[in-house]
């Protein structure tokens, strides 16, 4: 049996709904064909089959599916096979109306759209299995089955009777008592304490909107909500198919913004322990006009290790676009040469797939003009198509390389607890928070040396690690203050910032300035907070240069810290900005004022150079070249990826042997524009 069929080769495909094409049976002829032409291995069934499935309740139709999975196993592909939850037919909305979502306003919604089930109805969830049971029993067996894809993309919330039960469950078991909410939430504040259960309702516009330790609380049963829905999916699944792994694809956001981040509203961190592989869908904006592509291509790299940190292990890409998007303000194609790039830059990140939303163009609707392998001329002869067979050509030629593993030294930790309370927060600067985004630009400083970084959660483990960079982690528990002492008790490298430690897990402020903890760790207390506005800044000097600061200083007194850098302007001049400190056999230190990046690479070359954490096989490297390494036991595989215009000529400390023809790859070489090569040692 294939299962997963990892061990085999790097999956290559995608989203395929025949479902679309039922009344079109020339062109459902024509797909298999059109698939081994574009050297395509793997496909993703039913996403929104559920109404081609059951079209009325209890009456199945499965036999276009069964068509499906027995041509793809014919060509020996694989079938990642969806369940159907993430868009339910309307007959089910018509005859249980509390399958439709009820939202903060209160208002019942009616059926439509997708993604939008209340994730605590019974009957939805009782649907829901049932469909998924009839699937594992029919498919479980199948030769082509290789992985679940249970449900798409869950995101959103839901404010009706059910949910607010449960709401009520999760704060009982949580706190036990109204008494211990009424301290954890500080409900004494505008005279708000409960008196009775029946008080406790989820935050809404119209009611209770301003109690900071209730919204996060309600972020963190949004996220243990949908988890528990996802169990409830996955029953059935285990029980009939225990050998066929389970994943569900998670997201990134900020396009609009010209951000790329990981998905804030879901505690990822959380919901990756329930799933057998990480997956995840990716849409960064190649090819832009606010920023060069080595910018996307470094935005893009953080979110790949994000997803990647979260087990540590190979993640899938479950989707991709080949050419474009439908859904942003300017949709603009990638450009020639970008698909191979872009598709390799996951490869190198550690993804054991590139699978594409979609395999062809829908007809109509929404996502018409959406991008796919083949679109609505239905030909090969069209650029996207040929740079999609040309990537799987590619692709297969490193099939040694799946499975295989990063090493890393450094790590970036991400809370998402921490990014609620901070936005949520009030207070300060409200556009500047930016903690992600922060996070990513100490994180560009590595990726432009080539250095690799793991971006990991509080509760993962930090001794492995030689640098821990922990900006911004604005809200932390006693704990992980423990645990911070420890790494660096035991000789670790810590770096923290202004907004770091301020409240503690129900967003209550720390009292008496910063933790004694912390002081210790940084020898330092936290005076001030100052915001600048976006178009103010402050100097510090730092080793005898001058960098520019921005949107936030925090005014320090220095206990037992050295002092590296001082304010040069504003009521604080001439105290300290940056600051370092021993503790233990490590060291630690703080960053006072947010710099932009120019900052942060003269920073972190000191330490990059006392650490050792230079890539040992580059001696010249570019900015705009990326050089990311997977290890299995014996081999290490390199990938060398221009992400610019021009040709650019780097140089390595040893010449490797191409993967795909076996000729050299000489030690200095100069790469085409957006040219990747992949080299071994
Ligand atoms: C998401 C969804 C897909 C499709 C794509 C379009 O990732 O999962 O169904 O809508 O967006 O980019
Ligand atoms: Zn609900």
């Amino acid at each position: 049996m294939v299962r997963f069929d990892l061990d085999r080769r790097f999956l290559h495909g995608g989203d395929y709904n025949p479902d679309q094409w039922l009344d079109y049976p020339e062109i459902l002829q024509k797909d298999i064909q059109l698939m081994k032409q574009a050297n395509i291995n793997t496909v993703t069934l039913g996403v929104f089959a559920w109404s081609a499935l059951e079209p009325r309740e209890g009456e199945y139709h499965f036999d276009w599916l069964d068509d499906i999975f027995d041509q793809v196993a014919a060509f020996d592909g694989n079938v990642i096979l969806a369940t159907p939850s993430g868009g339910r037919p309307q007959w089910l909305s018509q005859h249980y109306p509390e399958v439709n979502r009820t939202d903060a306003l209160g208002q019942k919604h009616v059926h439509g759209f997708r993604h939008n089930h209340c994730y605590s109805s019974p009957i939805y969830r009782a649907k829901v299995q049932e469909i998924n049971r009839k699937l594992a029993e029919r498919y479980g067996k199948h030769p082509a089955l290789s992985m679940w894809h249970v449900s798409n993309e869950y995101s959103g919330e839901c404010f009706c009777d059910y949910c607010q039960e449960n709401w009520r469950k999760w704060l009982k078991k949580k706190y036990g008592s109204l008494e211990a909410i009424n301290q954890a939430w500080l409900m004494s504040f505008w005279g708000s304490t409960y008196s009775d259960w029946r008080q406790v309702l989820p935050p809404s516009p119209l009611g209770e909107h301003k109690v900071h330790g209730m919204d996060l609380d309600w972020k963190r049963f949004v996220t243990d909500m949908t988890i528990d829905f996802y169990q409830a999916e996955i029953e059935p699944l285990r029980e009939i198919t225990p050998d066929v792994p389970v994943t569900t694809n998670f997201m990134a956001e900020g396009q609009a913004n010209h951000d790329f981040i990981p998905l804030e509203g879901i505690d990822y961190g959380k919901f990756s322990k329930y799933v057998d592989i990480v997956s995840w869908d990716s849409y960064p904006d190649w090819n832009n006009n606010y920023e060069t592509i080595a910018e996307t291509a470094m935005k893009s790299a953080y979110v790949h290790d994000q997803y990647w940190s979260l087990k540590q292990q190979p993640f899938l890409v479950m989707e991709s676009t080949p050419s474009v998007v439908n859904w942003d303000q300017f949709n603009k194609s990638k450009r020639p040469g970008v698909h191979i790039l872009s598709s390799m830059q996951q490869i190198a990140h550690g993804s054991d797939s590139t699978l594409y939303f979609q395999w062809r163009q829908s007809r109509g609707n929404s996502e018409k003009f959406h991008g796919a392998v083949v679109g609505h001329d239905g030909s090969t002869n069209n650029r996207v198509f040929r740079e999609v067979a040309e990537y799987g050509r590619r692709l297969a030629k490193l099939n040694e390389i799946k499975g295989t593993i990063k090493k890393t030294k450094v790590a970036i930790l991400f809370d998402w607890e921490s990014n609620w309370a901070l936005k949520r927060g009030g207070g300060f600067g409200r556009p500047t928070r930016r903690y992600p985004q922060t996070l990513q630009e100490h994180y560009a400083v590595f990726w432009e040396n080539d250095i690799p970084v793991d971006i990991i959660t509080v509760d993962q483990d930090f001794s492995k690690y030689d640098l821990l960079i922990a900006p911004m982690l604005y809200l932390m528990t006693e704990a992980t203050m423990d645990k911070l002492q420890a790494y660096t008790t035991n000789g670790g490298t810590l770096i923290s910032s202004y907004f770091t430690g301020m409240v503690n897990e129900t967003d209550l402020l720390y009292l008496g300035g910063l933790p004694k903890k912390l002081q210790e760790l940084f020898g330092i207390d936290v005076l001030e907070l100052d915001t600048l506005y976006e178009d103010e800044h402050n100097m510090i000097t730092f080793q005898d240069k001058e960098f520019a600061t921005k949107d936030y200083s925090a005014i320090l007194s220095v206990k037992d810290a050295e002092i590296l850098g001082n304010y040069q302007q504003e009521f604080y001049a001439g105290t300290p900005a940056v600051v370092g400190k021993k503790f233990g056999n490590g060291q630690t230190y703080y960053l006072a004022a947010r710099t932009a990046i120019d900052f942060l690479r003269e920073f972190y070359q000191g330490i990059i150079e006392t650490l050792g954490l230079k890539n040992p096989l580059v001696k010249n490297g570019s900015p705009a070249v990326s050089i990311q390494i997977r290890y299995d036991k014996n081999d290490s595989y390199i990938f060398l990826m221009n992400f610019s215009e021009t040709e650019q000529t780097i140089e390595l400390n040893q010449a490797l042997t191409d993967v795909e023809n076996q000729g050299e790859i000489p030690a200095q070489l100069t790469l085409k524009p957006y040219e990747v090569r992949i080299g071994k040692i």
